[in-house]
């Protein structure tokens, strides 16, 4: 199961509530695999109001639940710790002080804040070179805290335009120090977190998802350099025998469809381009149906395939899919985006969350 940010945890400490763990328990399977909604490492790095974290004690209390619960069912859960950069606002910071990222260019559109008005991004502020390490650092710490609340492993969610991908894109990175300019400067500060993170808690416990060319939150990257992106760190993550590198992509629909394209956006086959670069365990995902998932894991491509949305209505997804359901068998109601994110002021969240009646094989 892919990531999915639901906005459902507590109004006031943002941990994971018993509703939160009965949608994850809903979701586990034997042997399955879950990474958790995009969690902030640091109060810095928060973007969404209800969105986790993993930085206090009564998140990792909140997690605890959750992952005990997945663990009952035989199943495996990842955390994805997201750094929302300048994808955030001031009032949902610190000190109200600015949102942090590699240089300080506002993304387009507004932001959700509390109460759940919408209000323009703002500059953010351009991280000085000696506070990377900082936020390294802080990466660190979330992975411990995330294995002391009873997660498998961690994921890096180096996507959908958050602060790894503001490093890695050059229309987000305009830093003249050794973190901008070429595709290897730009790359450093994720290999850095990688390498912190895998001497701490070991390379075979994590994860990093990419996601290159996504059109979120503002960013809008050309074929040619996320190309040579994935051409770059392709070997670079292969040497360092993760558990995994999902690569996410938009060139199927449906996904393409609901960030607002009207065709794929790249003309090249990213999976199989990164197959190329890349010989260690590869997770494909973005728009997938049973059918195509089998296909890029019958020729090679895919050492495994995760599913977002289809999830969402779908809480035995595994168990529909073992036993050869198809797209079309499956409830499409996970497509609605009206049920996707819980409010801001509060509940009802069961609603779209843990309310599907299942489809039964
Ligand atoms: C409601 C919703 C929330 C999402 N939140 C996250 C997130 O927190 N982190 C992340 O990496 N991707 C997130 N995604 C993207 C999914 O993980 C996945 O990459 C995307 O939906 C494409 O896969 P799919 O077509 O199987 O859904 C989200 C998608 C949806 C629909």
């Amino acid at each position: 199961m892919s990531p999915m940010t639901r906005l459902r945890n507590d109004l006031i400490t943002e941990s994971p509530t018993d509703l939160v763990k009965l949608y994850y328990f809903q979701r586990a399977s034997d042997g399955g695999l879950i990474v958790s909604e995009g969690s902030a490492p640091s109060a810095g790095g928060r973007g969404y109001v209800r969105a986790p974290g993993v930085w206090t004690d009564e998140h990792i209390e909140g997690w605890k639940k959750v992952t005990e619960a997945v663990h009952s069912k035989g199943g495996y859960i990842f955390c994805q710790l997201m750094h929302a950069g300048r994808v955030s606002h001031s009032s949902l910071l610190p000190e109200e002080k600015l949102p942090v990222a590699p240089s300080a260019l506002k993304p387009a559109g507004d932001v959700h804040i509390a109460g759940g008005k919408k209000v323009p991004y703002e500059v953010p502020r351009a991280l000085e070179t000696d506070e990377i390490p900082v936020i390294v650092q802080e990466f660190v710490t979330a992975a411990r805290r995330a294995f002391a609340g009873g997660f498998d492993g961690v994921e890096i969610h180096a996507g959908n335009g958050y602060l790894p991908q503001q490093f890695l894109a050059k229309e987000t990175n305009l830093r003249t120090d050794q973190y901008g300019g070429s595709v290897e400067n730009r790359a450093r500060f994720l290999l850095e977190v990688t390498d912190a993170i895998a001497a701490a808690i070991g390379s075979n416990r994590l994860g990093i998802k990419l996601q290159q060319g996504v059109t979120f939150s503002g960013l809008i990257e050309p074929e040619d350099d996320c190309l040579a992106q994935l051409a770059y760190l392709g070997p670079e993550l292969e040497k360092r025998k993760l558990a995994y590198v999902c690569l996410s992509s938009l060139n199927y629909t449906p996904y393409y469809q609901y960030v607002g394209l009207s065709e794929p956006n790249f003309k090249t086959d990213v999976w199989r381009f990164f197959r190329t670069v890349y010989k260690g365990s590869l997770m494909i995902n973005g728009g997938l149906s049973p059918e195509k998932a089998e296909e890029y894991v019958a020729d090679g491509t895919a050492d495994s395939v995760s599913f977002g949305v289809p999830f969402i209505a779908n809480a035995n997804l595994p168990e529909l899919l073992a036993a050869g359901y198809s797209s079309e068998q499956l409830n499409p109601g996970g497509w609605q985006a009206s049920v996707w994110y819980g409010k801001a002021t509060g509940g009802p969240d069961e609603k779209g969350f843990t309310d599907w009646p299942l489809v039964r094989p």
